[in-house]
């Protein structure tokens, strides 16, 4: 049976039909062609881009423009799974006038069929309903966020204290009230996650959040090995690409030195 393009409704009812979420990220093409043909419900263009695809050392320095211009390429490889694009920093923690111009920026020019964005302060609460209010569909990002790492004292587990632990399940309400289709939780407690996903009709995507949320997302670069950076303790590698990379890199070049590389086969005659 031919795969449906996946909708907002379809996530929603497969959290009530117990149906789990998968959504990976994507940088570029050729990646979005592989999800997509591996039939991942939601395809992330993360601003992990500026980590794992552009070599910044985090993801604040990550423009609207390098966001756009890397989900086209995404948008180009991808059918039938649903398009998210990460709101990088700044790009809406200013007012809600830029925010919806930025994420109007995602759904017009880049092809997105929605926007993720970190925190739920009152100010990004209020922000989130003028985005969905102009018809924008918002997935939240609660526990560790990466763009305001800094404040939360590094990259650390989120929500371990129980007044911590209530203020994540208090902004996931707003957030689900605010009108977000969807919440991403990373790195917090399985307890805390499965609590929350109990509570919201909303499905949440857990990275680091145990097995009780309704999806789950890696950073594609991470799962396959391929980024030789930190790996967090919640990444599973499922392959371990750069080896198998620096082994082929690696016989290119003897090859070539000993002139192995062309052989007959990869050579043209004249008639
Ligand atoms: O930027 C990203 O890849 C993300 C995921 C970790 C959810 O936000």
């Amino acid at each position: 049976m031919e795969r449906k393009k996946v909708t907002i409704p379809d996530l929603l009812r497969m959290k009530q039909e117990s149906k789990k979420i998968t959504m990976l990220t994507a940088y570029d093409f050729p990646m979005s062609v592989v999800l997509e043909k591996a039939g991942i419900d939601i395809i992330l263009v993360g601003d992990s881009l500026g980590n794992v695809v552009l070599g910044y050392d985090s993801t604040v320095p990550v423009t609207m423009d390098e966001m756009i211009h890397h989900t086209k390429a995404v948008n180009r490889g991808r059918k039938k799974s649903l398009l998210v694009g990460d709101m990088p920093f700044m790009s809406f923690n200013v007012t809600a006038r830029k925010t919806i111009i930025n994420a109007g920026r995602f759904i017009k020019e880049a092809g997105a069929d929605a926007v993720k964005l970190e925190g739920a302060n009152p100010d990004i609460v209020s922000i989130i309903k003028s985005v969905v209010r102009a018809g924008i569909p918002v997935m939240g990002h609660l526990g560790l966020t990466p763009q305001t790492a800094t404040m939360l004292g590094g990259y650390k587990v989120q929500g371990r204290e129980p007044e911590a632990a209530d203020s994540i399940m208090r902004q996931a309400i707003a957030l689900e009230k605010a009108g977000c289709f969807s919440i991403v939780f990373e790195c917090i407690p399985e307890t805390l996650a499965e609590a929350i996903t109990k509570r919201l009709k909303i499905p949440t995507i857990g990275i680091g959040a145990g097995k009780g949320c309704d999806g789950q997302v890696l950073v594609t670069h991470d799962m396959l090995g391929l980024y030789v950076g930190f790996t967090p303790k919640f990444v599973k590698k499922y392959a371990d690409l750069s080896k198998q990379i620096d082994s082929a890199i690696e016989n290119f070049r003897k090859e070539v030195l000993a002139g192995k590389f062309p052989a007959p086969e990869h050579c043209f005659k004249t008639k």
